[in-house]
């Protein structure tokens, strides 16, 4: 910790730097074999999720029977969320359009926050945007949502007493437990972190960054994270796509 703490003292605040993706923070031996469809581990997930949208269960509808030709047709989606759903007025992310996609207009039990087969169609759905720039609205219905994740990103907490900007803002570049500090953003998520052993959605990693500073970690899609993670994308505006991301 004390490498922490003065790291802290000796950071200077670069305000208005230009946010970069999480893969400029990589390795280049890492950021190539994110690039790599064939070495990055995230595009099993990618396939499966492939899979699953056109998979028949019972007389369901199959997500290709709504959605077909998806390689066009939800070409950029993924880079529109987190939104305003209009119907129910609630902030939803990827994750959730596909789980009521799921819910009421398959007619199939939820498939659950971080489950395998929800992680497979996010990540698929996902990658159909990569290298499509983030444009997500802070504008509208959207504004108290962004105004509430601000401030949960420059609020202190936890035992450390320390907030997300803290780090991702005073200290990116400096090394941290082995780590380069990035912008902490979003674009690269469901990504493959070695240290998991599979893919994780973003709500995970944040799940992980709360933990590290001893800080109430949130349920996988609570409004809290849906939140900061609609602030994260606003933030991010413009970087490109580049899920399935591949990360330490
Ligand atoms: C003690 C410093 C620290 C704090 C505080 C912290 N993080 Fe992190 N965070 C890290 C480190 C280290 C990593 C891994 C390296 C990286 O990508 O920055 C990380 C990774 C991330 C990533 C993944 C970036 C990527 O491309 O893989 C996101 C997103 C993120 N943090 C968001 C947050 C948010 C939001 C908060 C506040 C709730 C927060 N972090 C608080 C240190 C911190
Ligand atoms: C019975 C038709 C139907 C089925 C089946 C269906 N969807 Fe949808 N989906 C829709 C409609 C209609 C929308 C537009 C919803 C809206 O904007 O309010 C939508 C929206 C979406 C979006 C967001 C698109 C955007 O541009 O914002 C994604 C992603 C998506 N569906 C994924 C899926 C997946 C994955 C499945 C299978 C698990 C699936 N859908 C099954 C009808 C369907």
């Amino acid at each position: 910790m004390s490498l922490l703490i003065g790291l802290l003292l000796a950071a200077v605040p670069v305000g208005a730097d230009e946010i970069k993706p999480g893969s400029a923070f990589l390795s280049p031996e890492m950021q190539r074999q994110q690039q790599d469809q064939g070495r990055n581990p995230g595009y099993l997930w990618v396939e499966q999720g492939e899979e699953l949208f056109s998979r028949r269960e019972g007389g369901a509808p199959t997500c290709t029977s709504c959605h077909a030709d998806p390689k066009q047709s939800l070409r950029g989606a993924a880079a529109r969320y987190p939104q305003v759903d209009a119907a129910s007025g609630k902030l939803i992310n990827l994750e959730g359009r596909i789980e009521q996609c799921r819910v009421d207009r398959q007619k199939q039990p939820a498939f659950g926050y971080e489950s395998q087969d929800l992680l497979s169609l996010a990540a698929y759905v996902a990658s159909l945007s990569r290298g499509l720039p983030l444009s997500v609205s802070a504008e509208g219905a959207a504004k108290p949502y962004y105004d509430a994740g601000k401030a949960f990103y420059e609020r202190r907490q936890g035992q450390l007493n320390l907030a997300c900007k803290q780090c991702h803002d005073d200290l990116v570049g400096q090394k941290l437990r082995g780590d380069t500090v990035s912008h902490g953003v979003g674009t690269g998520y469901p990504a493959y972190r070695l240290e998991w052993n599979g893919l994780g959605s973003l709500h995970r990693r944040l799940r992980a960054c709360s933990l590290g500073v001893r800080a109430t970690q949130f349920d996988y899609g609570s409004d809290d994270y849906l939140a900061l993670e609609l602030y994260l994308a606003v933030r991010a505006k413009d970087l490109p796509m580049e899920a399935p991301g591949l990360r330490r």
